[in-house]
């Protein structure tokens, strides 16, 4: 496959208006809880990203018929026909998602062999809190030689008490409790806006969550789900972040609409901080920003924490803020990767595992940069907008996982993005 990159001119002002995709998080959660339904779901708002197409190829591989409408952002799919359980590698190597098929199979039809998941290379991920949660309920989970097999007569609602807060976890729970006899309750689940969409997904086709959005959710199985009306995700979270961040780096004056802004308080009180002005309205954001940015200090944490999906592109954001900045990173292990490639454009950090400490320089110049992982490559972009000259970054493949026409976006605004084939 030829290999495409991206090249940005900086130093331009973003302005104008631009709406922000349905979210990808959400959306793949959501696409795998449809095969729950005893009738075809119609699914509205999802991003066309890689990561969706990898779930349509998913359902196709089960055997489920789907009608994807890319540029309307809807998706039909009828689960009737689904004759097998099982996900190949080449599927799971491409999304670290694919795991929720162990919780919505396992549900729907009492078994599923799922290979151990993949997606961005930012640390350790072990899925070893979704297996102890489906044991919980009574399933019979294995993992060997790389592949999750579970499988169960009869699901029985559980306690399950998560060790630690884990979005994944607890969605895989949510999925594989929704048809089990009983009450499950998930302690320390994680509170992020796309399990109280999931939940929501989930009640709107007969199921009783309770408690999403909050650290104990109740999950009431019901014997069968059927979906009623379209059901539309929520607006992205993580790409409406990388836009405001956008904005202030290029001390820009952009409304990102079509979001929730109540999501975004984490970066919002830092973006204010730096000195950035920050204007919300019911479904929009405005982003202003005038002069030089100071440096702050952030950890990332759990919702309604600062999210670890945001630390990379405003950690690049604080490589021009006057003074130094630190950056702590809890969740994942291994997300600085990112600012390295920056050192390449005169950042100056200094990396002590989990921290990294960010010295403020005035400019940034345009080197050539690689992508590590999806939001590595996000945070790249906005190191591209604000260096002098002519910035090449390769691996977007990565930035298409999880970011709907990026580019265009930028440029609508402003910037002066374009992508060659070699
Ligand atoms: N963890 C365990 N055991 C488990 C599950 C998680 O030790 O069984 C640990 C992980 O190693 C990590 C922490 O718990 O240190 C949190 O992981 P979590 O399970 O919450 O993350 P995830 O479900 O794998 C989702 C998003 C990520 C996002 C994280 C944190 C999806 C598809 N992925 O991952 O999104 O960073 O939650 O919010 O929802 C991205 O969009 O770029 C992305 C990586």
């Amino acid at each position: 496959m030829a290999e495409e990159r991206m090249l940005i001119t900086g130093g331009q002002r973003l302005e104008g208006v631009v709406r922000v995709s349905g979210g990808k998080n959400t959306a793949v959660a959501v696409i795998s809880a449809s095969i729950l339904s005893q009738t075809p779901c119609v699914i509205e708002n999802l991003p066309n990203i890689e990561d969706v197409n990898v779930s349509v190829e998913t359902l196709e591989h089960l055997g489920a018929k789907v009608q994807w409408c890319p540029e309307q952002g809807m998706m039909e799919v009828d689960a009737s026909s689904i004759h097998r359980t099982d996900v190949p590698l080449d599927l799971c190597r491409r999304m670290r998602a694919s795991s929720y098929y162990i919780g919505a199979l396992l549900a729907r039809f009492g078994q599923a062999q799922v290979p151990l998941p993949g997606g961005c290379d930012i640390g350790r991920r072990p899925i070893d809190q979704h297996i102890k949660g489906m044991r919980a309920l009574g399933a019979h989970v294995e993992t060997a030689r790389g592949m999750v097999s579970a499988q169960a007569d009869r699901l029985v609602g559980g306690d399950v008490f998560m060790d630690m807060v884990t979005v994944g976890g607890t969605i895989n729970v949510m999925l594989a409790a929704s048809r089990a006899e009983g009450t499950t309750t998930i302690y320390n689940a994680a509170k992020e806006p796309h399990i109280v969409d999931l939940a929501n997904f989930l009640n709107s086709m007969g199921c009783r969550v309770k408690g999403a959005g909050t650290d104990v959710i109740r999950i009431r199985g019901v014997s069968s789900l059927s979906s009623r009306r379209p059901y539309a995700v929520i607006p992205d979270q993580i790409e409406t972040g990388t836009l405001m961040i956008a904005a202030a780096a290029t001390h820009g004056d952009v409304t990102i609409c079509g979001c929730i802004p109540t999501h975004m308080e984490a970066l919002t009180a830092k973006l204010l901080e730096m000195g950035a002005r920050v204007d919300e309205r019911d479904d929009a954001i405005r982003v202003r920003s005038i002069g030089a940015h100071r440096a702050v200090t952030f950890k990332t944490q759990v919702y309604p924490g600062f999210p670890t999906d945001l630390q990379q592109p405003m950690s690049a954001l604080l490589c021009t803020a006057t003074g130094t900045s630190t950056v702590v990173e809890n969740i994942f292990e291994s997300r600085f990767r990112h600012l390295a490639e920056m050192e390449r454009m005169g950042a100056r950090v200094r990396i002590y595992e989990q921290t990294a400490v960010i010295e403020g320089v005035p400019l940034l110049h345009a080197a050539a940069v690689e992508a590590t992982d999806l939001r590595a490559g996000a945070a790249l972009v906005i190191a591209g907008l604000m260096a002098q000259g002519t910035t090449e970054i390769y691996n977007t493949h990565f930035i298409d996982r999880g970011y709907e026409h990026l580019e265009d976006k930028l440029n609508s605004l402003g910037a002066k993005i374009w992508r060659i084939r070699d």
